[in-house]
């Protein structure tokens, strides 16, 4: 499998930019018509560009620092990107790695990594002159396109499955001034519904079937590489992340394909992609574990980092070849090892989300059966803010006492 872009000719109105179906090449113009998927084959569609990015093209901070490699100028902002990359000394350690390092996209500013595709989304939203957004969403793509939408003055949509969003989400799709509406189903029956409402013409979908938001995303992968070759001289072997519609998976493996391809990476020096999924939600990790080439959809689906409660992850036909061609991997974990992760990581001051912590459990179980090597150096990749999921946080978290309101009383408490 090639870790290098195809040969493809552009679209006659070419504007540096354009669509091309990943299964049949189909090259598309990109803002002229309102379009997710090829026309022809309905295949899933990737920005393609007339050039492509070097480190030297990098200025600037956080993901517009990338712009040379974004397909829309930047408009729609409130400054999103530039994440800490945290030294974790202690679980290093623990996990016995060379080194290990936590790209913490909580930082970002509606508290996930959703803040760098909607930058992007919604910019081309506003290009294409669209009065409606939607999305269907576990939480966090809910909670970001109402702070993108209403930055750039539009209405927002979104379609949460009911009773499966955690607390901090629901308040910011909310507060942001989204119409919130509760599907009695689970998140994949709510994108079936979104994805048809946007077939209609009634919104404009931003989900990560949306190639463009993929493009911001793949700013993640820019971050990490520039830093992890400042800090350490050399790039990360391995890039674990926790998967959910593996839209995360697919822009990464765009963003070195795209490195690969102007000639600033070596395709030996691609990280390895490897994907955790939670036990009651892994059809990734079903698919790479029997060399299917194809996911097959989950109708059931249970664990307690709701956000990746998926069961039909539309990315993966990007996903699944990038996993296999970096040499990567998937696993899933149960939720118990979420939380001991989860634990660990506020141990050390990073405060994630469950689904976060699934990264740090994934790399646990891969260097307990060997898979992950002593002498590797990864990056795992939190996705989420502690407080996206205030309940799971206080679940996993010591009890309060309660104590006299006095010193004397207080002093007692802690004597005994
Ligand atoms: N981590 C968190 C915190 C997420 O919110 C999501 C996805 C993922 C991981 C999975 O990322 O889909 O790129 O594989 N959340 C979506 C949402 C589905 O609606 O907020 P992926």
């Amino acid at each position: 499998m090639s870790l290098d872009l195809a040969d493809e000719e552009p679209p006659e109105s070419d504007d540096g930019a354009w669509l091309s179906c990943i299964e049949c090449g189909n090259a598309i113009a990109p803002f002229e018509d309102v379009i997710y998927r090829c026309p022809d084959c309905e295949g899933l569609l990737e920005v393609r560009y007339a050039d492509y990015p070097t480190f030297e093209s990098f200025s600037g901070e956080g993901v517009w620092r990338y712009a040379d490699a974004l397909p829309v100028e930047r408009e729609v902002t409130i400054e999103e990107g530039a994440t800490p990359l945290y030294e974790v000394p202690r679980l290093e350690d623990e996990l016995g790695v060379a080194s290990l390092r936590v790209k913490h996209e909580g930082m970002n500013p509606t508290g996930s990594f959703k803040d760098r595709g909607m930058t992007v989304g919604v910019g081309v939203a506003s290009r294409l002159g669209v009065d409606r957004l939607a999305c269907a969403s576990t939480g966090n793509t809910s909670a970001a396109l109402a702070a993108y939408g209403g930055r750039a003055g539009m209405e927002t949509l979104v379609l949460l499955p009911a009773g499966k969003v955690a607390a901090g989400k629901i308040a910011q799709a909310s507060l942001h001034g989204a119409r919130i509406l509760e599907v009695d189903d689970n998140f994949d029956t709510c994108l079936d519904i979104v994805q048809d409402l946007a077939a209609r013409g009634e919104a404009y979908l931003l989900n990560s079937l949306n190639p463009f938001r993929l493009e911001g995303q793949k700013t993640i992968g820019f971050e990490i590489l520039e830093r992890h070759r400042e800090d350490y001289g050399e790039f990360p072997d391995r890039i674990v992340l926790p998967v959910g519609n593996a839209g995360n998976t697919a822009a990464l493996y765009k963003c070195f394909r795209e490195l690969v391809r102007s000639g600033s990476l070596d395709e030996g020096e691609v990280p390895k992609l490897t994907g955790v999924q939670a036990e009651g939600a892994a059809p990734m990790v079903e698919a790479v574990e029997n060399g299917w080439s194809e996911v097959k959809r989950w109708e059931e689906v249970e664990t307690r980092a709701t956000a990746i409660r998926i069961g039909n992850p539309v990315n993966a036909p990007k996903a699944l070849p990038g996993i296999r061609a970096t040499d990567g991997t998937a696993v899933a974990v149960s939720d118990a090892e979420i939380t001991d992760a989860q634990r660990a990581l506020a141990g050390e001051g990073v405060g994630v989300e469950p689904a976060s912590a699934a990264s740090v459990a994934g790399l646990r179980k891969l260097r307990e059966n060997g898979v992950v090597e002593s002498d590797e150096r990864v990056v795992c990749l939190t996705t989420g803010h502690l407080l996206k999921d205030p309940d799971a946080a206080a679940e996993a978290g010591v009890e309060p006492e309660s104590v006299p309101g006095d010193t004397e009383g207080v002093l007692e408490h802690l004597a005994e």
